[in-house]
């Protein structure tokens, strides 16, 4: 059982010293105040069977990358090996080049015949409770029959198809049933609004579109093809609707563009030849929802994406013939891309996949879940953690946990306190914990511990994935060796993204234009003296304040660790004499009281732990906080708030009704 080594003592909040506050505060580099000092080296149990155990492999693939690349994409089926591996000319790279492949026999066709074939790929868990069971065998099946329907109905290699649909099997065979025909998928979260569907489809120029009657979410029904047929009236270059029957719910029909999914798949032919496309065929667009500004269709190709995918899932959740996988995202988002659909698949792991809400009908719905199936790896959000935190242990401690082995984080910054309610609570501070940092953009895990090999600190994303070059730089590309900084990848990776659907320029200008070569993600970070990995979150969301330039999401973690509040999000407020000031929109865990005492206290609170600097000047308790689809906070709309500003985009807002909520209790202060 991992324990905290014995040798650190227990956490430090260190208050800011006379080194650290003359610590130079230039623009290029961003202050950090909170210091973490807890660390959870691997049990002897967890590493002896871990599938990357060997420090060794880690300093080999350190010296050729490329060379481990190689190695893992020998892996994969392909139907013609590559002649190089790579080919980069900043910002452009090539990974495989002259391989040829289809991702869905790495995905299914090998599963039929190496052992794999009547194994459980898939079990689905809808949210009134139906159930399905989907073999290997099954899946391929499922996958041959519609993608002979997309054939039918005239989808050809490089069209792009559009996917609106609820997290249900289909979704999954829908994207592999493109892949199958060389065709690109655009799957659009069903969350979203017609508004944002259609502006997906014809960005992407979308020939078709997969979709639903319905959805179910918190017992409610999501009018999927209503919503639909909305977002269609100005999409011209829809030929083809599918609509798949989920329930039992009202639609219009438009003959002639509209077919039933069940009524074309009675007919199709059960084989399908897999499409052999380039490596660097196009494979996905995906739009970044993005707390900032328009959507962008961020382009992966085939064979470096389907690389990356495959090798961090076997190591990062480190896969076992008789796992139970369950990675809670939904496809509409890149974590339902490669660690739903691609990256399990291409393992031959047995994954769970659930489609509704995580406290529908009770906040226990996910240990139920687990329960039930046994899950044994569990990969979640930090939004999704600290939901539960806020509903209390008693739920999970209703149900038996003790199959999981392996937890992950992705999305956000896990404030310590968050981690550690994790490990304790739904781990039984018994399973490591893998906060995995990286982005639609990246394609695959970027920053993350290895389970078995890398002692974890809370809070940490911990250190690069083999083969992966990540640095902190200053503005002029500097490494920046104490303190925090901006978060650069040096080199290229496999699953890089190819560029920004038909716009060069913003993917120039976006990843490539603030130093030569380097990739930057817009994230903000800080390196400690072993080489680990701290993201401050959005460099967008940094606060200067007399001078200092704090990152808001250390704050944050500051007045999560205090036990009323369970939620934190801080943003900068104009102010005469320090430029910015902090404001503290804060979420009070149940029976707190929200009032001028409790405000003082955290002011207090948080000057104690980083020090005066960083004591908010105004504080608002809000009942919720304003959140992308993806859960992640919407600072920017706080910010607007706060600073008096008419609201930007709240297209991508999960629950307007919050941020009104909000807009009302800012007013009344
Ligand atoms: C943030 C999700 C801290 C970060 C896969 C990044 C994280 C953005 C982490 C990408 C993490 C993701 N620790 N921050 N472990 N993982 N982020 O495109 O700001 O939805 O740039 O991809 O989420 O979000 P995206």
């Amino acid at each position: 059982m991992p324990t905290p080594s014995k040798k650190t003592p227990k956490k430090v909040a260190k208050r800011v010293t006379a080194s650290s506050r003359n610590a130079k505060s230039t623009s290029a580099t961003i202050e950090t105040h909170l210091h973490e000092n807890r660390t959870f080296p691997p049990s002897a149990a967890f590493k002896k069977q871990a599938t990357f155990a060997a420090a060794a492999n880690y300093v080999k693939a350190g010296r050729s990358p490329v060379k481990f690349w190689e190695s893992m994409a020998k892996e994969l089926v392909w139907k013609k090996r590559w002649t190089k591996a790579l080919e980069w000319k900043a910002p452009d790279a090539k990974w495989f080049i002259g391989g040829k492949l289809n991702v869905t026999e790495t995905c299914l066709d090998q599963h039929l015949t190496n052992g794999n074939r009547n194994k459980v790929a898939l079990i689905w868990e809808g949210e009134p409770g139906d159930k399905r069971v989907m073999s290997y065998y099954d899946l391929w099946r499922e996958v041959n029959k519609f993608a002979n329907c997309l054939k039918g109905l005239g989808i050809k290699k490089g069209d792009r198809v559009a996917i609106y649909l609820p997290m249900i099997p289909e979704l999954v065979v829908a994207m592999l049933a493109c892949a199958r025909i060389g065709a690109i998928h655009s799957v659009v979260f069903g969350g979203f609004s017609p508004e944002s569907l259609s502006d997906r489809i014809n960005d992407a120029e979308a020939k078709m579109l997969i979709t639903a009657d319905g959805g179910y979410r918190r017992g409610q029904i999501i009018p999927l093809k209503h919503d639909a047929d909305v977002a269609l009236a100005s999409c011209p270059t829809i030929e083809h609707v599918i609509v798949v029957k989920r329930g039992d719910f009202l639609l219009r029909f438009k003959e002639g563009r509209d077919h039933w999914y069940h009524r074309l798949m009675q007919d199709a032919d059960p084989v399908c030849k897999p499409t052999y496309v380039d490596s660097e065929h196009p494979l996905f667009i995906l739009y970044t929802s993005g707390t900032t500004g328009k959507p962008k269709g961020i382009m992966h190709t085939t064979g470096g994406y389907l690389t990356g995918a495959y090798a961090t899932t076997k190591f990062v959740f480190d896969i076992k013939p008789d796992d139970v996988y369950w990675c809670t995202a939904d496809c509409g988002w890149v974590t339902g891309h490669t660690y739903v659909t691609y990256g399990p698949l291409a393992n031959g792991a047995t994954q769970v996949i659930y489609e509704g809400a995580p406290d529908w009908p009770d906040p226990d719905r996910f240990w139920q879940v687990v329960e039930d199936y046994g899950v044994s790896i569990f990969y979640t959000a930090p939004t999704a953690i600290r939901a539960f935190m806020k509903w209390g242990k008693e739920w999970p401690g209703q149900h038996d946990l003790s199959s999981l082995r392996l937890l992950g984080t992705v999305g956000e910054p896990i404030n310590p306190e968050a981690w550690i309610w994790y490990h304790e609570i739904i781990g039984g501070k018994r399973c490591p914990i893998v906060d995995t940092w990286w982005q639609t953009e990246t394609g695959h895990i970027m920053i993350t511990p290895l389970p078995g090999l890398t002692k974890t600190k809370p809070g940490s994303a911990t250190q690069p994935f083999p083969g992966i070059s990540p640095a902190v730089l200053d503005e002029n590309g500097k490494p920046v060796k104490n303190g925090g900084g901006l978060l650069a990848v040096t080199h290229p990776w496999p699953g890089m993204l190819r560029g920004i659907w038909g716009d060069r320029k913003r993917f120039v200008d976006t990843y490539w234009s603030k130093w030569d070569g380097i990739y930057f993600p817009g994230d903000g970070a800080r390196i400690d003296k072993g080489g680990y990995f701290w993201i401050l979150g959005r460099v967008d969301d940094v606060i200067n304040t007399a001078g200092h330039r704090l990152s808001t999401m250390e704050v944050e973690s500051a007045l999560v660790e205090h036990p009323s509040v369970v939620e934190a999000a801080v943003v900068g407020i104009p102010h005469d004499l320090k430029g910015e000031a902090l404001a503290a929109f804060v979420t009070l865990g149940p029976k707190q009281k929200a009032d001028e005492k409790l405000i003082g206290k955290l002011r207090d609170f948080v000057a104690l732990k980083i020090g005066a600097l960083a004591k908010p000047e105004k504080v608002i308790f809000a009942a919720d906080l304003p959140k992308t689809r993806s859960g992640k906070i919407m600072r920017r709309l706080l910010r607007d708030i706060a600073s008096g500003k008419v609201l930007g985009d709240t297209t991508t807002l999960a629950d307007p009704a919050v941020i009104q909520h909000i807009q009302r209790r800012y007013s009344e202060e």
